[in-house]
């Protein structure tokens, strides 16, 4: 297909998605252990049974840099074939540099651009909305958009109403420029202030730099108003993946999978219902991650590739929503084939990735002290796709290797 101009239009089609989730799980019957909550309370208020931890020697950028070389390897490209990389988390390891930067060492690229989005929950959605962009304006040919969150070194663990929510991992997707129909379809991004301070970490930023004074007041934890985010998620999920579906040419019938942002399953029954489609169009793991904000929509588009619940052609809709508060969502027609990403697990363990530390510096144990003994017994894996603890990075790093 050409362009008013005869030029082929260029469209951007997922041709790799990887994902990486930490070894340790922490079950709603741990949480017991740490406030007043339950397990009954916590799965049917919200689905989730239980979430992941991420092990000290672990960081954002490492985690991101598993799921990133996983989805290069889907994609069957190298990683110096990457020409852009965007790392949406509001986690990062530093304030600076980039986590993007660190991750573009650690996967071994020497060449692309890297940098980090920061939209919350919506962060992989607006990444994934800026690498179509790059490619449709002829700048980019492969991009690497990763969803990466270290959630459990922020969360107050004597603050019930939001401890129990959040999870760790990561997931990342290849978007490659291609003349053939298909692929990235129609973008809806939404971004509204009024609900700024509704999901919030205080302190730590210029408004109020890191003190003895926040820490004592508990600012350097994410703050929630529960029940406005779920007000804001239940209508605006619905109207922003509508507005996506509609702008692709389609009807939400014409969708064959939903992969919502994996918050609360009651909002995302909510979802459901205003647009009227059956459950079993939403693709759900929240129960086995919790929230993992900019990471859970690249976990769950994996998952859903890899377990056979998308097939070339298909319709798929990506929707998040997330502080801000923003909403993204965006169709895509699907057209790699589904069984490529299976091997991903295998051929990139988490040990042969290494992220460059700091010279003449070490931080503090990064584990929360409430997490402590959890970490010092890890417990069964319950792995779908058979993950690892990776190494302990080195000081300076060999670049990994993806195996053809
Ligand atoms: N265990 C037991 N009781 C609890 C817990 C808990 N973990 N948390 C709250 N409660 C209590 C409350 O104190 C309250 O008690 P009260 O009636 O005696 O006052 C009662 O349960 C009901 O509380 P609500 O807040 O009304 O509970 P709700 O049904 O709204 O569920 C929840 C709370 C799960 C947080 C829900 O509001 C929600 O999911 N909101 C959206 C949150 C979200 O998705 N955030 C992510 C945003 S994405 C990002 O960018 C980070």
């Amino acid at each position: 297909m050409n362009d008013a101009s005869g030029r082929p239009i260029r469209r951007a089609h997922v041709t790799g998605w990887g994902r990486y989730a930490p070894a340790q799980v922490l079950t709603n019957a741990d949480l017991e252990k740490m406030v007043d909550t339950s397990d009954e309370w916590i799965r049917t208020r919200t689905g989730i049974r239980e979430r992941r931890v991420a092990a000290a020697n672990e960081t954002t950028a490492s985690m991101g840099a598993v799921a990133g070389l996983r989805a290069i390897h889907t994609a069957g490209i190298a990683p110096d074939d990457i020409d852009l990389i965007l790392l949406a988390t509001l986690t990062p390891d530093y304030w600076m540099p980039s986590t993007a930067a660190l991750v573009k060492e650690a996967i071994g690229n020497t060449r692309a651009t890297a940098f980090d989005v920061m939209a919350a929950c919506s962060g992989f959605v607006y990444g994934f909305a800026t690498a179509q962009a790059y490619i449709q304006a002829g700048l980019a040919k492969h991009v690497l958009v990763v969803g990466s969150e270290l959630l459990t070194r922020f969360l107050d663990y004597t603050d019930r109403s939001t401890c129990i929510l959040f999870g760790d991992g990561a997931g990342a997707v290849v978007l490659s420029a291609s003349d053939e129909p298909g692929g990235a379809l129609g973008v809806e991004m939404t971004t509204e202030p009024q609900g700024a301070y509704m999901i919030w970490l205080p302190a730590g930023g210029s408004k109020s730099p890191p003190s003895a004074e926040t820490i004592a007041r508990g600012e350097h934890y994410v703050r929630m108003e529960g029940n406005q985010t779920y007000r804001f998620a239940t209508k605006t999920m619905a109207t922003t993946a509508l507005e996506s579906i509609r702008r692709s040419g389609l009807e939400p019938a014409d969708i064959d999978l939903f992969i919502p942002h994996q918050a609360n399953i009651r909002i995302i029954e909510a979802v459901a219902k205003g647009l009227d489609l059956p459950m079993d169009k939403m693709f759900i793991n929240l129960d086995r991650y919790g929230n993992t904000s900019a990471a859970s929509v690249p976990i769950a588009l994996a998952e859903a590739v890899n377990e056979g619940r998308v097939e070339i052609g298909d319709n798929v809709t990506i929707v998040a929503f997330g502080a801000g508060f923003t909403s993204g969502a965006v169709t895509i027609e699907w057209t790699a084939d589904p069984a490529r990403g299976r091997s991903a697990d295998d051929a990139v363990r988490p040990e042969d990735v290494r992220v460059r530390l700091p010279v003449d510096w070490d931080s503090v144990d990064p584990i929360p002290d409430a997490l402590a003994d959890l970490m010092g017994q890890p417990g069964p894996v319950d792995v779908p796709l058979d993950d690892v603890a990776p190494g302990e990075p080195e000081h300076a790093h060999p670049h990994a290797e993806v195996p053809a």
